[in-house]
């Protein structure tokens, strides 16, 4: 079964599910985000004919939660059967060619959070290739099918909640990231831990601080995210139905 969890402004992808369930984050025993245009909600259902729980929302860092809050509810969609799960994500450009409103697919990560929901264990999981190869490659196929323009890149994690200043930019540039967020890489981390194949999609909502054309303001993030949701719904729903 497919997971999938829904950042800011992507809450639209939900409305092609056909849902048959719906529990709350507290009914799974998982903390409430308190980030407007987060639901807080698992939608268990179906999409293009394949079963699927969707995670309308997530808990971040920077809402004061731990690392093991943060991935709750990974765990919790393995503990429903979930195998493959695609995180998807609003994050801040760091490349030219990237532009706000277009989607990149995450082919690694850098964990700048300064923590790990492994702490206590287990320990020491091989990260190489955590954002599936052959999974990516299928992906980029059906989006390519699609003419849906998919660029691919390093996604940087950090803590936030503040967006980066301009040197931070500069500094993640140079690091080899490609764009940055301040969710996913822990989930990441927790569902290669269990095993899942993971599919990482950042809709790119801006420009990074400090770079031309930068403007950064969380309603934007949220109105541009809720604009390119659009095109990727029918990505993954194309993908769901096997064509
Ligand atoms: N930085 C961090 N997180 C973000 C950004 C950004 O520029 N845009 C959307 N989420």
């Amino acid at each position: 079964m497919t997971g999938l969890v829904l950042g800011s402004g992507l809450d639209g992808l939900v409305e092609r599910v056909e849902v048959a369930e719906t529990v709350s984050f507290a009914d799974a025993g998982l903390p409430v985000s308190t980030v407007p245009g987060h639901q807080g909600c698992f939608v268990l259902g179906k999409l293009g004919g394949t079963d699927i729980v969707v995670m309308r929302g997530r808990v971040h860092l920077y809402e004061g939660h731990s690392a093991q809050a943060v991935t709750a509810g990974v765990r919790w969609m393995a503990e429903q059967g979930v195998d493959s799960l695609v995180l998807t994500n609003a994050a801040g450009s760091l490349r030219e060619d990237l532009h706000p409103g277009s989607w990149m697919i995450l082919n690694d990560h850098l964990n700048l959070t300064g923590t790990s929901p492994l702490e206590g264990g287990p320990r020491f999981i091989d990260m190489t290739g955590a954002y599936d190869p052959a999974w990516r490659s299928e992906f980029m196929a059906v989006c390519e099918a699609r003419k849906l323009a998919l660029g691919e890149g390093v996604y940087a994690g950090l803590r936030g909640p503040q967006y980066e200043t301009a040197a931070e930019v500069r500094m993640l540039r140079t690091m080899g990231a490609d764009a940055v967020g301040m969710s996913t890489v822990l989930e990441t981390i927790q569902a290669r831990a269990l095993g899942l194949r993971v599919l990482g999609l950042s809709c790119l909502t801006n420009f990074g601080a400090g770079m031309p054309g930068a403007e950064l303001d969380h309603g934007d993030v949220v109105a541009t995210a809720g604009k390119a949701a659009e095109a990727m719904i029918g990505a993954l729903e194309a993908w769901a139905s096997g064509s």
